[in-house]
């Protein structure tokens, strides 16, 4: 793959949106990189979207796309799903806030505690205070001080193992075990045995490539690290989609702390942590519990209205278990017809995923761990990217693709064709 290719491509693709090139000249004067979420940019700039209509895009050049990123599974509805903009446009013709308690709140609750087998569930704004609630509910009921993540991990933009711990994370005391590395992870259990509060890890590695948990992994670390004491923090923030009750339920474990986001909100900001009542119920400020032991844990938007309405609406209408089971076999559908669109060429590229998340990789096969995702041939990675674009289908630049609701058979039948004639050039 010429060197050349790329750069002609980074070019082909400046020249096609001049209008995403202007707003971005301008924006970066203000913000740093002229953005503020690191996880959409590329070279040589982002598209700037002024509008969605179910599973397409408009860019500030008039270009339509059809949307297979799913905004890295928050969009799951699309962009136009009126049971929940109609909701959430009800309770704001009165209110934008109550300032208080208001009535969706335990809703959701309810709907979150019976669907995910939750015994309690707190919000937050996102899943990445998700996690760090979940992590203080562990570190406090057990008095210990070292959490476990795993390589290639995502738990936030201070929870960040891509290439092990980054330098800027929330100053935990972290073991970085292997993922779907079972003897190395049971030797580090062993060995941090008595400090170990919690380890916390994802079904499938999803900022990290959409690599899957094995099942038997899943089943001897949850069980290992609950006979040294330690809580098992499950984060499904993007996996939560899968089966009826999450993808950790799929693999047959259940967690003592389990963390979501991403497209409960239905397109406004959501986090939540739930689990077990005993760890929960330290946030319980009743009058017969041990206030001693109370976690403060206050949040002016835990509760915004917005964000609670639309998730009453997406759990209890919109994306119901039968809709989830039924969403995570059209995924497993659609990634296998991209497997045999692959097989159809001799280029280095592979699929990996699970249900409606998946990831397309500049690699032979599909990656088992993070140093697999971290050997991928960046350039064809890249131009696969650009290859998509060209043709009016967006993924991320690192080539996840999370299917949304609205999308059609025909939409993901041009998607196919897209990769098929983008396989086909790459290959000359
Ligand atoms: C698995 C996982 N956990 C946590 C987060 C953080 O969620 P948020 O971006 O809402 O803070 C993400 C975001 O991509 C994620 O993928």
């Amino acid at each position: 793959m010429a060197v050349d290719d790329l750069a002609k491509a980074r070019s082909d693709f400046a020249d096609r949106n001049p209008q995403s090139h202007k707003y971005f000249d301008e924006a970066r004067k203000y913000l740093p990189g002229g953005h503020t979420r690191t996880v959409l940019t590329h070279d040589p700039f982002p598209l700037v979207f002024v509008s969605g209509e179910g599973s397409t895009l408009t860019d500030l050049d008039d270009h339509v796309y059809i949307d297979m990123l799913g905004d890295y599974t928050a969009g799951l509805l699309g962009h136009s799903e009126h049971r929940v903009i109609d909701a959430v446009t009800a309770v704001l013709k009165t209110n934008a806030s109550v300032g208080g308690i208001h009535p969706a709140e335990a809703r959701l609750a309810k709907l979150m505690c019976e669907r995910f087998a939750l015994d309690r569930v707190r919000f937050t704004n996102s899943g990445t205070e998700a996690n760090l609630m979940a992590i203080t509910t562990a570190l406090q009921a057990t008095g210990r001080e070292r959490i476990m993540v795993f390589h290639g991990g995502y738990h936030g933009g201070i929870l960040y193992f891509a290439s092990g711990a980054a330098p800027w994370n929330a100053p935990y005391e972290f073991v970085v075990a292997p993922y779907n590395d079972e003897v190395e992870t049971l030797k580090l259990i062993n060995e941090n045995a008595d400090a170990l509060a919690a380890i916390i890890i994802e079904p499938m590695l999803g900022s990290g490539g959409c690599v899957p948990l094995g099942a038997e992994f899943a089943q001897t670390v949850f069980a290992a690290a609950r006979k040294v004491g330690a809580i098992v923090i499950a984060d499904e923030v993007m996996t939560s989609r899968h089966g009826a009750r999450g993808m950790f339920n799929l693999l047959g474990v259940q967690a003592d702390i389990t963390t979501f986001g991403k497209y409960i909100g239905g397109g406004f900001s959501f986090g939540a942590f739930g689990g077990r009542a005993d760890l929960l119920d330290q946030f319980d400020t009743s009058p017969e519990a041990n206030r001693d032991r109370t976690i403060s844990h206050a949040g002016t938007f835990n509760n915004n209205i917005s964000s609670m309405s639309a998730g009453c609406v997406v759990l209890g209408e919109v994306f119901t278990a039968d809709v989830a089971v039924a969403h995570t076999a059209r995924g497993e559908e659609f990634r296998k017809s991209v497997a045999t669109v692959l097989a159809r060429h001799k280029l280095p590229v592979s699929i990996s995923g699970f249900g409606s998340m998946m990831s397309l990789h500049a690699l032979a096969l599909a990656p088992q761990t993070a140093n697999d995702v971290a050997n991928r041939d960046s350039k064809l990675q890249e131009l696969l990217f650009f290859g998509l674009l060209e043709r009016g289908v967006y993924i991320a630049a690192r080539g996840m693709m999370n299917l949304s609701l609205p999308l059609t058979d025909d939409q993901l039948a041009k998607v196919l064709d897209a990769l098929d004639d983008t396989l086909k050039i790459l290959a000359r």
